[in-house]
């Protein structure tokens, strides 16, 4: 682990074997942190940020600068570290390295605008003064299907709004996580600001974290059953959270749109990073008309994805995750079969080593089948035909989440009256890819709290003083 600049063994001796999902071998061991290992680096964030906090914003925004160059000269190293321990394609390794380091160069640039007020008070009796100090020390809470990109989205502004930071990474992906905390050092970052701690026991880690009297802020990307323990324990201490939540996106297609851009976007939106994204595509609400032709086009499209070791030329998916993935996946695929679902295209898992299910494509799914309810998380899926605008979004909208939604028409102006009425954070109109840093990425409902990236990121990161005076 990394606290204080040093790296140290966990205060009880264990270790975190990291295995690459492609095989199931162990390919490193990392230091396992104990609850005290990360209160211990909680404290040494709170001294360290004492003075950061002081620093001009020009000289933060200059190391930040530094961190998106260091990134992007190490993207091989990096891309590599992310197939190794997360299993996804080297192109989408490189693709998340590039996303991950623009989070720096984004932020560099928000840092020297983060913005006050002054005014008068309506009864004209004082001068009220607005303005955005950091919170102070922040935990984070990373999840591993982005080893890089969903720590520097938080980790960026926090550094930016002259906070510290620990890190609990996933006890999958640490090896990203460390490597990236190392690199920002090398470009001068003060020691103790960035501490990495992984650990096998998160719930313990987790309380001693929150319990520490310095921190102030938890942010958090992982699932809503998790996010709502970690706001449980929050609000003990009234903590300022951020959490990115889970997903379901609807994915909608209507008769006049056209047929191989929807297909195009729906395969980045289903695919991208192996389908392990919480912004993927769920659930394919596809009208009448069209929904033949795009269930087969979409199958067809599927068929030609080439799993295996991402670090393989021409790999398109890598495996899932570990082999509770692997089941959960075909859990729902069985469910959605018995309820009637016709496999358009049927993959499956495969036999080990290694956690890969093979791409497929179901039709003929009913709303109410449980796969249109789950956040599936791998390569599949569910087409739902519709017949009737109300209705089909009233089924978009019948889920407790609300990040992602996507539509496809070419009258943009259904495209938009129709995004308006889905509830969630972030819709793709016409586009399957839509994460940008320059965006504000988050969901509504129980897809989370606040947002990242975008002007509205570093604010999650500040507090907000007012000061009221004469003069
Ligand atoms: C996520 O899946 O958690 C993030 C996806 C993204 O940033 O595009």
């Amino acid at each position: 682990m990394l606290i204080g600049g040093q790296r140290r063994n966990g205060s009880n001796g264990d270790h975190i074997e990291v295995r690459d999902p492609a095989t199931g071998a162990v390919i490193e061991s990392v230091a396992a942190g104990t609850p005290s290992d990360a209160s211990a680096a909680v404290d040494v964030a709170a001294r360290a940020q004492g003075e950061w906090a002081h620093t001009a914003p020009r000289e933060r925004s200059e190391l930040l600068r530094a961190g998106w160059q260091t990134m992007v000269d190490h993207t091989d190293e990096l891309a590599e570290l992310i197939v190794r321990e997360n299993g996804k394609p080297l192109a989408d390794a490189r693709g998340e390295v590039a996303y991950a380091a623009e989070f720096f160069r984004w932020n560099a640039e928000e840092t020297v605008r983060i913005r006050g007020e002054i005014g008068v008070s309506p009864s004209g009796d004082k001068r009220m003064i607005v303005h955005h100090p950091p919170v102070g020390v922040v935990v984070m809470v990373t999840p591993w299907n982005f080893p890089a990109a969903m720590i520097t989205r938080k980790l960026a502004p926090a550094l930016g709004a002259g906070n510290a930071v620990v890190i609990k990474p996933p006890a999958e992906t640490p090896l990203t996580a460390l490597r990236v905390a190392e690199l920002l050092e090398g470009v001068g970052l003060p020691p103790g600001l960035v501490n990495v701690v992984p650990t096998t026991t998160s719930g313990a880690w987790f309380d001693a974290a929150v319990d520490n009297i310095h921190t102030r802020m938890v942010s958090f990307t992982g699932s809503t059953e998790v996010g709502r323990i970690l706001l449980r324990r929050c609000a003990d201490r009234v903590l300022k959270t951020v959490m990115e939540l889970g997903g379901n996106a609807p994915f909608v297609v209507f008769d006049d749109a056209d047929l191989d851009a929807a297909v195009d976007g729906a395969m980045v939106a289903k695919m991208r990073h192996s389908a392990e994204t919480c912004t993927a595509a769920n659930r394919f609400y596809v009208e009448a008309g069209i929904a033949d032709d795009f269930t087969q086009a979409l199958a067809v499209a599927m068929g030609e994805i080439r799993i295996g070791n991402g670090l393989e030329e021409g790999v398109t998916c890598g495996p899932l995750i570990n082999a509770q993935a692997v089941t959960d996946v075909d859990g729902l695929v069985n469910q959605a079969l018995e309820a009637g679902a016709t496999p358009v295209l049927a993959g499956g898992p495969v036999d080990g080593p290694g956690y890969f299910y093979r791409p497929t494509v179901l039709g003929g799914v009913d709303h109410s089948s449980p796969i249109a309810h789950a956040e599936i998380f791998g390569p599949v899926a569910p087409v739902i035909t519709f017949t009737d605008t109300d209705t089909m979004i009233e089924q978009a909208n019948d889920t407790e989440m609300g990040l992602t939604g996507y539509v496809y028409t070419a009258d943009l102006a259904r495209g938009l009256k129709v995004s308006e009425r889905i509830h969630a954070g972030m819709i793709g109109l016409n586009r399957g890819a839509i994460s940008d840093p320059a965006a504000p990425f988050g969901g509504m409902k129980e897809s989370g709290l606040g947002r990242e990236g975008s002007t509205h990121g570093i604010y999650e990161f500040c507090e907000t003083q007012y000061i009221a005076t004469n003069w």
